[in-house]
C-alpha cells in the first residue's frame, strides 16, 4: 500500500525539534563562527555553482535534510523517473522529458521500446526545418523569404520557448524574428500583425493537446488574416504545427508533413527541450538550441550520479522544504540579475505552481503539510526599486533565489560589475541587517540631534536574518541556461516526491476553463444559466457593453 511519508519519518521529526533551535540563530553569528561556511555550503555542477549558505541553516539541518530525502525514497523515485516508470499516476503515463536531453547513442526504455530513434528523428526535422528557413529555401508564397516566426501557444506551449529565446538574444539569427502570442486577449495578436507581412511571416501553433481554446481561437484568427491576402493553398507555406494529436492538427487544416510530434509523456510545463523548442531552433540556430539540451544533459547526469550530499537540485530543493515546511516562509522570488533572463520567474511559476500546487498525495488523501510556495519576481536591479522594502522590512519573510552571471554577453564598460555589486550587496544586506547600535552610530556621525536619532532608530533598522540562495555561471551561453532550467526542473521534482504528491497532472486548472465556455456561451446570447448575483451581475454588464 502507498504510505506518505513525509510527517512520519524520523527526520522529520528530527527537523521540527532543530528548527525550534533555528529560529534563534542570527546568520551574521553563523558566518563569524564558521569561516568555512561558504565553502561548505555550496557547490559546483554542470558549469552552474550554488551558495546555500545565507540560509538560517548548519551542516547537521543539512545532514537531517538529506536523512529526510532518503526516507522519502527520493533516490529511488528519482531512478523510477528515468526509466520511464508511469509516476504521472492520475493520468497513468510515464515522465520523461529527460530523454529529450540524452545523447542519441543512449536507450531511454518506454513499454519495451528505445524512444531514442523516436526522439531524434523529431531533432533531425527540426534541425533540417531550420536550415530551409535560414537559408531561404523555404519561402513564403510570393517567393520572398520568411522574416517573421509568430509562435501561438499557451502555459507550457510558450512560456519555455518565450524565455529561452529572450534569454538568448545575443545568439538570435539576424534575418528571424520570432513573436509569441498566447493570450486570448486579441490586443495581443493584433500588436503582432501590426509588426508583419502574410507574405514572410510563419505562424506556428504549439499545443500539446491542439484544443486549448486560448490557442485555438488565436490560431483561427491568424489563419483569417492570412487568407485577406493568400490563398488556401498557400497556408502550407505559413502554417505548422507543433503537438502530440495528429487528428487535431489534420482537422484544423495543417498537413502532417508540417506536424512537428512530441509525446503524451512530455509534460507541457517540460515541453522545452521537445519539438516545441522549435521557435528557439529559429530564432538562434539549430547548433545553439543543441547545446542547450547538452547543458541539460551536463545537470541531469549530475542529478543521476552525485551523491545527495553533493547534488545541486537535491541541496536546492531540500533548502526550499526547510524553508517552507521548517521555517514556515509561503513564498519564494526569484530574482535574475541578467536582464535577459527577466521571463524566468514566469516560467519558474508555472514550472514550480502548477507541479506542486497540490493539496492531495498520489494516493488520494489531503496533505496535512505546506507544498508548493507562492513563486514570483522580477529582474535585478528593477525590484530593488520597487518591492525589495518589504523584503528587508516587511513583516513577512521571503526567501529569494539570485541568479546571475560573472561575466556579461555586452562590451559597455561599468555595467556588469555594478550589476553584480548590487546583486552581492542585496544578499548581504538582507543577511546581515543593520543593528540599531550600526544605525546610531551612522546618525550620530552625521551629527543628528539625540532626539532626532532615538525617533529614526527604528524606522532605520534592519533585522536581517533573511535567506536567500545565490546561483552563478560563468556567462549566460544555451548551454549554462539548459543546466539552469534542468536544475529547476529537478529542484521541483524533488519537492514533490518528498511532499508525495503527483507534479505531472493539473487538474486544478480545468473548473476555470469549463465555467469560461458556459460564460462565454452566455455572453454571445447563445445560452443562460444561474449563477451567484457577482457572476450574474458581471455578465449583464458585459453583455450590455458587447451589444
Ligand atoms: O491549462 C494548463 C495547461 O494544460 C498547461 O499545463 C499547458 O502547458 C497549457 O495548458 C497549454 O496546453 P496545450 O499545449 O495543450 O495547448
Amino acid at each position: 500500500m502507498h504510505l506518505p511519508l513525509f510527517n512520519t519519518t524520523h527526520a522529520y521529526n528530527k527537523l521540527k525539534e532543530h528548527a525550534k533551535t533555528a529560529a534563534t540563530w542570527q546568520m551574521r553569528d553563523l558566518f563569524a563562527a564558521e569561516p568555512n561556511r561558504f565553502h561548505h555550503l555550496s557547490v559546483s555542477a554542470a558549469g552552474l555553482f550554488l551558495d546555500y549558505s545565507k540560509n538560517r541553516l548548519n551542516s547537521d539541518t543539512v545532514s537531517c535534510l538529506i536523512d529526510l530525502a532518503r526516507a522519502c525514497q527520493v533516490e529511488e523515485k528519482r531512478d523510477t523517473m528515468f526509466n520511464g516508470g508511469k509516476i504521472n499516476n492520475t493520468e497513468h503515463r510515464a515522465v520523461l522529458h529527460t530523454a529529450l536531453r540524452a545523447p542519441q547513442n543512449d536507450t531511454v526504455s518506454f513499454e519495451g521500446q528505445n524512444m531514442m530513434p523516436e526522439i531524434h528523428a523529431v531533432l533531425a526535422k527540426v534541425e533540417a526545418f531550420t536550415r530551409r528557413i535560414h537559408s531561404g529555401e523555404w519561402t513564403g508564397y510570393t517567393g520572398k523569404r520568411i522574416t517573421d516566426v509568430i509562435n501561438i501557444g499557451i502555459g507550457g506551449s510558450d512560456l519555455g520557448p518565450r524565455m529561452v529565446c529572450q534569454a538568448l538574444r545575443p545568439y538570435h539569427h539576424s534575418d528571424i524574428r520570432v513573436h509569441f502570442v498566447s493570450n486570448v486577449d486579441g490586443h495581443d495578436l493584433d500588436a503582432v500583425f501590426e509588426q508583419i507581412q502574410p507574405e514572410t511571416s510563419l505562424f506556428i501553433i504549439a499545443s500539446k493537446t491542439f484544443t486549448t481554446l486560448e490557442t485555438m481561437l488565436n490560431a483561427h484568427t491568424a489563419r483569417n488574416w492570412f487568407l485577406q491576402s493568400g490563398n488556401a493553398a498557400d497556408l502550407p507555406q505559413h502554417f505548422i504545427a507543433i503537438s502530440t494529436h495528429a487528428e487535431a492538427v489534420s482537422a484544423f487544416g495543417i498537413h502532417l508533413d508540417n506536424m512537428f510530434p512530441f509525446w503524451d509523456w512530455v509534460g507541457g510545463r517540460y515541453s522545452v527541450w521537445s519539438a516545441i523548442g522549435l521557435p528557439i531552433a529559429l530564432a538562434v540556430g539549430y547548433d545553439y538550441f543543441a547545446q542547450f539540451l547538452a547543458g541539460a544533459y551536463a545537470m541531469d547526469t549530475h542529478f543521476r550520479h552525485a551523491a545527495l550530499e553533493i547534488n545541486m537540485p537535491v541541496l536546492l530543493a531540500l533548502v526550499g522544504i526547510w524553508n517552507r515546511n521548517f521555517l514556515d516562509y509561503a513564498s519564494i522570488s526569484i530574482a535574475p540579475y541578467l536582464q535577459d533572463l527577466r521571463d524566468f520567474p514566469s516560467y519558474l511559476q508555472q514550472l514550480e505552481m502548477e507541479s506542486n500546487g497540490k493539496r492531495i498525495t498520489k494516493a488520494g488523501t489531503p496533505v496535512t503539510w505546506h507544498t508548493s510556495p507562492v513563486i514570483w519576481g522580477n529582474v535585478g536591479t528593477n525590484g530593488q526599486h520597487a518591492y525589495f522594502q518589504l523584503l528587508h522590512q516587511g513583516t513577512d519573510i521571503t526567501p529569494i533565489d539570485f541568479i546571475t552571471a560573472l561575466k556579461p554577453s555586452h562590451t559597455l564598460p561599468g555595467h556588469h560589475a555594478a550589476l553584480l555589486a548590487n546583486c552581492f550587496a542585496q544578499s548581504e544586506a538582507l543577511m546581515l541587517g543593520k543593528t540599531a547600535d550600526e544605525v546610531h552610530a551612522d546618525l550620530k556621525a552625521q551629527n543628528m540631534a539625540p532626539d532626532e536619532i532615538a525617533f529614526q532608530i527604528p524606522h532605520r533598522t534592519f533585522p536581517g536574518n533573511r535567506p536567500t540562495n545565490t546561483i552563478l555561471m560563468n556567462s549566460l551561453r544555451p548551454e549554462s541556461l539548459g543546466a539552469l532550467l534542468a536544475l529547476y526542473e529537478h529542484k521541483t521534482f524533488i519537492q514533490g516526491a518528498i511532499w508525495d504528491v503527483n507534479s505531472f497532472d493539473q487538474w486544478g486548472v480545468e473548473l476555470g476553463k469549463i465555467l469560461a465556455k458556459t460564460i462565454q456561451e452566455e455572453l454571445e446570447g447563445k445560452t443562460s444559466h444561474h449563477h451567484d448575483s457577482s457572476t450574474a451581475g458581471l455578465i449583464k454588464m458585459a453583455r450590455a457593453a458587447l451589444k
